[in-house]
């Protein structure tokens, strides 16, 4: 019973991802990096937000949450018009992107087989939030009560909780939604979730959180 049942995961997990076509999904991109970066790494401090690290399920609710603006996202909008971005260029570009791998912090040197080359590629490819100011201790409590069980211990997100990763995301962007979510306009996992999560929340404890998520990436 136990090898059917894996060939039969296996058959379908290949099926899944046959049916995604990477090679569109990358050209797709080309348009896409020119805000979020080349490896989907996100830019001027989160103005826009990193995209490596984010299963393809996130992305394509997303996309398909800018594309009927149930989520606003102006400077997206004329990338995300039905001509644009057909449900099937959403699928290869959610795919692609889910591909990529970023890296917080660089691997030791190694001065036999140094290749500057491959450096230089590893490079592009780092990104470690900048540390912000807060009560580290407090966000961690905070966040291991209220956040861990849907985002992860280690802030990098439960798929089977449709949640997105945290650690790794610009402080500026995520402040961003929390404000989004505290004034209605966009909606945190359900309603009901959003209102008792954020808005009993202090500027003083949103920040503490953030300077918390912020050193999560460290290790
Ligand atoms: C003109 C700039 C621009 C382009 C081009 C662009 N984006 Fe964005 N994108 C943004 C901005 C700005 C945000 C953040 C919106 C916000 O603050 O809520 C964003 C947010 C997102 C998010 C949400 C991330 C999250 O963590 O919730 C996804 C997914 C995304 N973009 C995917 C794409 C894809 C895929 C493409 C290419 C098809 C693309 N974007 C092209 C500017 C852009
Ligand atoms: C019950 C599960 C659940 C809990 C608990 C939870 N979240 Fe979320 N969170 C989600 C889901 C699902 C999303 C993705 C989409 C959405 O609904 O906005 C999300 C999205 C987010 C985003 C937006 C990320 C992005 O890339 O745009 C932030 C910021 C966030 N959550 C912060 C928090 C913080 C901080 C806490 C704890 C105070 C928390 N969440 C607790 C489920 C949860």
């Amino acid at each position: 019973m136990k090898p059917l049942l894996s060939l039969l995961t296996v058959a379908l997990f290949s099926t899944h991802l046959s049916a995604a076509n990477l090679d569109i999904g990358e050209e797709i991109n080309e348009v896409c990096a020119g805000c979020h970066g080349e490896y989907a790494e996100g830019g001027k401090e989160g103005e826009y937000p990193r995209l490596a690290g984010l299963s393809a399920d996130y992305i394509e609710r997303e996309l398909r949450l800018f594309k009927s603006k149930e989520r606003l996202n102006h400077p997206m909008v004329p990338y995300t018009k039905e001509r644009e971005l057909p449900e099937e260029d959403l699928l290869d570009v959610s795919a692609y992107i889910a591909t990529i791998e970023l890296y917080s912090k660089l691997p030791p040197i190694d001065e036999e087989n140094f290749n500057a080359y491959e450096r230089l590629l590893l490079s592009k490819k780092l990104l470690n939030v900048r540390r912000i100011d807060g009560d580290y201790e407090a966000g961690k409590e905070l966040y291991n009560k209220e956040c861990s069980s849907c985002h992860g211990r280690d802030g990098t997100g439960k798929l089977k909780k449709k949640a997105p990763l945290l650690a790794g995301q610009y402080s500026n962007y995520l402040l961003k939604q929390i404000r989004a979510y505290r004034t209605g306009k966009r909606t945190h996992d359900n309603e009901e979730t959003s209102e008792s999560i954020f808005k009993e929340y202090s500027e003083e404890q949103i920040q503490n959180l953030l300077a918390y998520l912020s050193i999560l990436d460290d290790d």
